[in-house]
């Protein structure tokens, strides 16, 4: 059973300052993880396929208009070679991600999908945006087992200033995610936490939405201010003060925790954004609700114009450096690293 938790204790426990209290909130979220999805944590190979973009979102520094930025797309054998790189390590899964990227043709996505199942016993999880349903059809029948599209925040007019539409081409990524479940995928959602002109209100309308969506996978993490784009310069106005909620540590941890909570068998990351608040994230992250971990093994020479936000924790440590220590980090937490490629557990009650 979900938690029961009501909009107004949801915003109670986002504006919540007193450690104690917030003690308990983390108690709550930890036994719910333990009771729910175990001690395993899931390791996500991540690959950076491309970062072509199309788009023009405000916060992201692979937008379209960066045009200082070097656009690299990996070849179909570099991807291949990644994921058996990934399953070497024993991680579950592969995530290819990239930016929106017209020149990821649905055919020759389907056809590295296809190679990776044929030789990997990888999950494959793709993060490539806004696509027609034929493309995620196609992919879902190539073989990827999950897609993950984050709806960013649940108001519209918040979304549509900082996400502009590409074209007249309407986009409803919450209706894309709904479809995508229908097609068999395990579906995974998100939010940015602290967004200019976020507020208490509208953040806790996001958490209601992962749980209305009953989400098999929910990444968020704190939005991070890259200089080169117009949010990172300040043109969205933040929330009158005592509203506008603040893209930090702990604010991020309350909504993990309430993640957990309202989806208790999600399968939840301790996100590259969250680490790259401090050494410690990561781990109050992991023992905040989440249960998943994503190291970073796209090849460093591309991973560095993979810049969404500006310094990415992972950014300098090679995957082979990650992988050396991860299984430390996890132990010194009393957790285990998962074997298999850890889909949802059973849904429902
Ligand atoms: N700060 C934090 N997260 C960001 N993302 C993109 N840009 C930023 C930023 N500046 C997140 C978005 C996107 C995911 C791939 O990365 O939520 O969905």
């Amino acid at each position: 059973m979900p938690d029961e938790l009501d909009m107004t204790e949801i915003i109670a426990w986002l504006r919540e300052s007193d450690p104690a209290r917030l003690g308990l909130l983390w108690r709550r979220a930890d036994d719910t993880r333990r009771a729910r999805v175990g001690d395993e944590v899931h390791l996500r190979g991540l690959l950076e396929i491309s970062n072509h973009c199309a788009r023009e979102c405000g916060y992201c520094g692979i937008r379209a208009s960066n045009r200082g930025l070097p656009r690299y797309r990996m070849t179909a054998d570099e991807i291949v070679a990644g994921a058996r790189r990934i399953a070497g390590y024993g991680y579950g899964s592969v995530v290819m991600q990239a930016g929106e990227d017209p020149g990821l043709r649905r055919e020759w996505v389907a056809g590295v999908i296809r190679r990776v199942r044929a030789e990997t016993p990888l999950a494959v999880t793709l993060s490539l945006g806004e696509r027609p349903d034929a493309d995620y059809a196609a992919w879902r029948q190539a073989g990827a087992d999950r897609y993950l599209l984050r709806f960013e925040t649940s108001d519209p007019a918040l979304f549509a200033r900082i996400h502009p539409p590409l074209g007249t081409r309407p986009f409803d990524r919450v209706d894309a995610l709904r479809r995508m479940r229908a097609m068999g995928y395990e579906i995974g959602s998100g939010i940015m936490v602290g967004l200019p002109g976020q507020t208490y209100e509208s953040l806790a309308e996001d958490l209601e939405l992962f749980r209305a969506l009953d989400l098999d996978m929910i990444g968020l993490g704190p939005y991070l201010p890259h200089p080169d784009t117009p949010l990172g310069g300040g043109s969205l106005p933040v929330a009158p003060p005592g509203t506008q909620v603040p893209n930090d540590e702990l604010m991020t941890c309350k909504c993990l925790a309430l993640a957990r909570l309202l989806c208790p068998a999600a399968n939840i990351p301790s996100t590259t954004a969250l680490s790259a608040l401090g050494a410690a994230s990561r781990t109050h992250g992991l023992s905040r609700g989440a249960n998943v971990v994503m190291p970073n093994v796209t090849p460093e020479r591309y991973r560095r114009l993979y810049e969404i936000y500006p310094a990415k924790a992972t950014v300098d440590e090679s995957a082979d450096a990650f992988h050396a220590r991860v299984g430390e980090i996890l132990r010194a937490l009393g957790r285990i690293p998962a074997r298999g490629p850890g889909g949802r557990q059973q849904r429902g009650a």
